[in-house]
C-alpha cells in the first residue's frame, strides 16, 4: 500500500458565534476519518479556521462596541475548549482574517484576472445614507409589493411567499439605521463562471468518477445546467467599503465578497501551518500525489462544487482542484432542527460541563453517520441505549470479564497463544484448542459446545469491511461490524464460562488460554474503534501495556507470549439518563428571568445560503417596542413551593407598582434586594403563573459560567424612567 499525502479541511465556521452541535458533528466526522487514515500510516494534515469576514460580522462587532478584529478574536479564543473537549485534533486553527489569506486571495484573484475571467460592471443597489453603506438584501425591509405585508425582507415575503428584489419593496427602510435607502450605482467585479472554458471545466470536474457523492454531483450539474433551484450566473465577487474583508488589488474601496476569501482560508490555514512545520507549502500542494479533501455540510455544496474548483483550476499551479468534497447532512434533534421544547438544543459546552464523556457523543454520532447526504437525528433515548449497550455492555465488557483472571491467577501474564491446549468438550470428547491455525483468537474463542472445529468468523473479511467502511465514511456500518464481533465474543465467553473454569485449578491452562484470547479480541476491537474513541484507546494501550500507540498494522501483531499487562481499571462509565435530562433542560441562561415566554425570534435571513449566520437584526423601531423602565425593588420574598423564583414588588414610578416573579432565587437573598434599582420590561403581556400574576420581567445577565446578575442603573436614575 502506498502512502497517501492528504490535506483535509472542514468548513470554516462563521466567527460570529460559538460552535453549535452541528459544527461539532462535522468535526467529529472529519476527525474520525483523519485518525483512521493516520492509523493506516498515511500522511494527513488537518486544518481549520474561522470565517471572519463579511457584513454580518462587521455589524455584530459594531453593535458589541468592538472592532471586527477584536470581535472575531474573542470568538476564536473560545474555540479550543470545544475542540479539546471532544478530542478533535486539528493540526492548525487559523483565520481568514490573516496575512496568509490576504496574500493567497489576492494572488488567486490576480491569476483569474489574467486568465480573462474577471470583469466589472455597474450594479444598482440600495444604499443607507445614514450608515454610509450599501445594503445587502437582508438589511432592507419594507412592505411586500404584492400583498402589502409590513416588515418584509428585501428578497421574499414571509406572508405571501412572493419573491422580488429589494428595490420593489414599498416604503423600504434600512434595518441598520431605519433610514430610507437610496438607489445608488457602483461598479462590482464579477467572476465569469459563464465563460465556455469555465463551464467545460466544471462539467468535466463534476463528471470525474469517484470525486463526489452521486447526489452531490447531480445537484451541482443541475445548477450548472440552469435547472436547479438557484440561478447560476457570473458571480459578484466584490463589495464596497465599509466592509470587513480583503481589499481587491488596484481597486480602492472594493473588497472581496466573503465567499471568495472564505475557501481560500483553507489554504491560508495550511500555509500558516506549513511555515511552522517546515513543510514546503507550494511543493506539497502541487505534488502529484497530494489529495485535497474538504468536509462540508449540504447547505454549502453550491460554493464548494462550482466556484471554488473553478477558482482553483484557473488560478493554476501550485493551486489544485479538490480531489473530493465530502458532504454530510444536518444533525437534527428529535427530527426537529432545534426543537423549542428542548430549549436551545444540544449545547456542546453544556454537555462537557455536565461531565458527560465526549466519547459517548463521538460514538453515537459515528453510529449514525454514513457516506450519504442524509440528515441524522440525535435521539436522547437512543443515545443512552446505544452507548450503554454497545460500548459498555458489549465492548468494555469483554475486557472486564477476562482481565481479573489474568491478573489474579496468572501474574498478569498473557498465555502463549501459539500453543495448543487440550481439553474436554461438554459432551466429554477430547479436543484441542489450536490457536495457531488461521487467525489465533477466533479459533480459540470458538466455544466447546459448538465443537472446536474451526469456527471461523471471517476475521479477514470483517477486517477488509471495517477498513473499507471507514475509508468511505460509512461509520455506522463499521460500527455494526465491530459490534457483531463483540456480540460473538460475548456469546463465546458465555459459553466458555471462565468463571466456571476458574473453580478447578486443573483447568488453569484452558482458563489462561481462553481469557488471553478474549483480551486479544479486545485488543483487535480497540484498534477498530480507535478512530472514534481515541481517549479510551489510550487507556487500553496503557492497560495492555503496549508501549506504543495501536495502529492498523497491529491487527497482525497479537499480544506476545507471557506479555505482562497492567491491572484493569474500569474503562468507561454508563450514561446516566439524568445527565441527558439535564442536557436538554432549557438552560437557565436562555430562559427569561420571569415567566412570560418570549416570542420566538423570526428566523435569521442570511446573506448566504446558510441558516446559521447569527442573530437576526432588528430595527430601531423593533427595539422601541420594548418599554424598558427603571424599577425600584420595594419588596422581595420567597415563594412557597417555587425553587427558582422570588416574588418582587416593583415601584415603576408613573406606571405604579408591579408584581413580578423572577427566576433569581439561586443568586439573591431577598432581603439584599430591597431598595435596589433595576430594569424591567414594562409592556410584556401579564402572565398568570401558578403563584400569581407576573406583570413584567426584570433583566439579568447570565452566561456559560454560573451566576445570575441583575442589571442596575447608574446612580441618579429614578423609578419609571425610560431605558433606551
Ligand atoms: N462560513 C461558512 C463556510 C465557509 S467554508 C469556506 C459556513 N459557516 S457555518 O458556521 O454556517 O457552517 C459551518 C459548517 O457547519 C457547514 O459545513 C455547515 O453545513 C455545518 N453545519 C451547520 N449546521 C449544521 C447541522 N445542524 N448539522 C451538521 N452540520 C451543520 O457555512
Ligand atoms: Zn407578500
Amino acid at each position: 500500500m502506498s502512502k497517501r499525502r492528504i490535506f483535509v479541511t472542514t468548513a470554516l465556521p462563521y466567527a460570529n458565534g460559538s460552535f453549535h452541535i452541528g459544527h461539532i458533528m462535522e468535526y467529529i466526522q472529519a476527525d474520525i476519518w483523519v485518525r483512521f487514515q493516520r492509523m493506516q500510516g498515511h500522511e494527513v494534515h488537518f486544518c481549520g479556521a474561522d470565517d471572519a469576514h463579511g457584513a454580518p460580522i462587521m455589524i455584530a462587532a459594531e453593535k458589541a462596541g468592538k472592532t471586527p478584529q477584536q470581535f472575531v478574536g474573542e470568538i476564536a479564543a473560545g474555540r479550543k475548549q470545544y475542540l479539546d473537549g471532544f478530542h478533535i485534533q486539528f493540526d492548525n486553527w487559523h483565520s481568514t482574517d490573516s496575512p496568509e489569506n490576504t496574500e493567497l486571495s489576492q494572488d488567486i484573484y490576480k491569476r483569474l484576472k489574467s486568465a480573462g475571467l474577471v470583469y466589472s460592471k455597474p450594479v444598482e443597489q440600495f444604499y443607507d445614507p445614514v450608515k454610509g453603506m450599501f445594503l445587502a438584501d437582508r438589511y432592507t425591509k419594507g412592505e411586500c409589493p404584492k400583498c402589502g405585508a409590513k416588515d418584509q425582507y428585501g428578497d421574499a415575503c414571509e406572508s405571501c411567499s412572493s419573491v422580488y428584489s429589494p428595490t420593489e419593496l414599498k416604503n423600504p427602510y434600512s434595518t441598520l439605521s431605519g433610514a430610507k435607502p437610496e438607489l445608488r450605482t457602483s461598479d462590482h467585479f464579477f467572476f465569469k463562471l459563464s465563460d465556455p472554458k469555465c463551464v467545460a471545466f466544471l462539467k468535466q470536474w463534476l463528471d470525474t468518477p469517484g470525486r463526489l457523492q452521486p447526489q452531490v454531483a447531480n445537484k451541482a450539474r443541475e445548477w450548472l445546467d440552469g435547472k436547479g433551484d438557484r440561478e447560476l450566473g457570473d458571480w459578484d465577487i466584490s463589495r464596497d467599503a465599509p466592509y470587513f474583508g480583503i481589499p481587491i488589488p488596484d481597486a480602492p474601496g472594493k473588497y472581496f465578497y466573503v465567499w471568495l476569501d472564505a475557501p481560500v482560508g483553507y489554504l491560508a490555514s495550511f500555509k500558516h501551518y506549513c511555515k511552522r512545520q517546515g513543510i514546503d507549502f507550494e511543493g506539497f500542494l502541487s505534488g502529484p500525489q497530494t489529495e485535497q479533501i474538504h468536509f462540508i455540510g449540504k447547505d454549502i455544496i453550491y460554493f464548494h462544487t462550482l466556484f471554488w474548483p473553478a477558482m482553483l483550476a484557473f488560478a493554476g499551479t501550485p493551486y489544485k482542484v479538490p480531489n473530493h468534497v465530502y458532504v454530510h447532512g444536518f444533525l437534527q434533534l428529535g427530527g426537529d432542527k432545534m426543537s423549542k421544547s428542548r430549549g436551545t438544543g444540544l449545547n456542546p459546552l453544556r454537555y462537557l460541563e455536565l461531565g458527560m464523556n465526549p466519547e459517548w457523543l463521538r460514538y453515537y454520532i459515528a453510529a449514525k453517520l454514513n457516506g450519504n447526504v442524509e440528515d441524522i437525528d440525535f435521539n436522547p433515548e437512543d443515545f443512552v441505549a446505544r452507548v450503554n449497550s454497545d460500548l459498555i455492555g458489549k465492548y468494555v465488557n469483554i475486557a472486564s470479564r477476562c482481565a481479573k483472571f489474568i491478573e489474579d491467577r496468572f501474574e498478569s501474564k498473557i498465555a502463549d497463544l501459539s500453543k495448543p491446549v487440550p481439553f474436554k468438550t461438554s459432551d466429554g470428547n477430547d479436543a484441542v484448542l489450536d490457536p495457531n491455525s488461521i487467525r489465533p483468537f477466533f479459533v480459540v474463542i470458538a466455544p466447546p459446545a459448538s465443537s472446536v472445529e474451526k469456527q471461523i468468523v471471517g476475521f479477514e473479511s470483517s477486517r477488509t469491511a471495517v477498513t473499507h467502511y471507514y475509508d468511505t465514511r460509512e461509520y455506522s456500518k463499521a460500527i455494526r461490524s465491530v459490534m457483531i464481533m463483540a456480540d460473538l465474543a460475548n456469546s463465546f465467553i458465555a459459553d466458555w464460562k471462565p468463571w466456571e473454569l476458574a473453580k478447578n485449578r486443573s483447568n488453569d491452562a484452558l482458563l489462561h488460554a481462553v481469557c488471553s484470547s478474549f483480551l486479544e479480541v479486545f485488543r483487535i476491537l480497540t484498534i477498530y474503534l480507535k478512530p472514534i474513541l481515541p481517549r479510551l484507546s489510550k487507556d487500553v494501550e496503557e492497560f495492555l501495556n503496549l508501549g506504543k500507540p495501536l495502529e492498523w498494522a497491529d491487527l497482525d501483531n497479537p499480544l506476545p507470549p507471557h506479555h505482562k499487562i497492567r491491572s484493569y481499571k474500569h474503562l468507561m462509565t454508563r450514561v446516566d439518563e439524568k445527565q441527558v435530562d439535564a442536557l436538554f433542560e432549557i438552560p437557565k441562561e436562555t430562559k427569561p428571568v420571569t415567566a412570560p415566554a418570549p416570542h420566538p425570534a423570526p428566523p435569521a435571513k442570511a446573506e448566504t445560503t446558510t441558516t446559521s449566520a447569527g442573530p437576526a437584526h432588528i430595527s430601531i423601531e423593533d427595539f422601541a417596542k420594548v418599554d424598558l423602565r427603571i424599577a425600584k425593588i420595594q419588596n422581595a420574598e420567597h415563594v412557597e413551593g417555587a425553587d427558582k423564583l422570588l416574588k418582587l414588588t416593583l415601584d415603576v414610578g408613573s406606571l405604579g407598582t408591579r408584581q413580578v416573579f423572577a427566576g433569581i432565587k439561586s443568586a439573591y437573598d431577598p432581603a439584599a434586594l430591597i431598595g435596589k434599582l433595576t430594569v424591567v420590561v414594562a409592556n410584556l403581556a401579564p402572565r398568570k403563573m401558578k403563584f400569581g400574576m407576573s406583570e413584567g420581567m426584570v433583566l439579568a445577565a447570565s452566561g456559560e459560567t454560573p451566576g445570575i446578575f441583575l442589571l442596575s442603573p447608574d446612580s441618579g436614575a429614578q423609578p419609571g424612567m425610560k431605558v433606551k
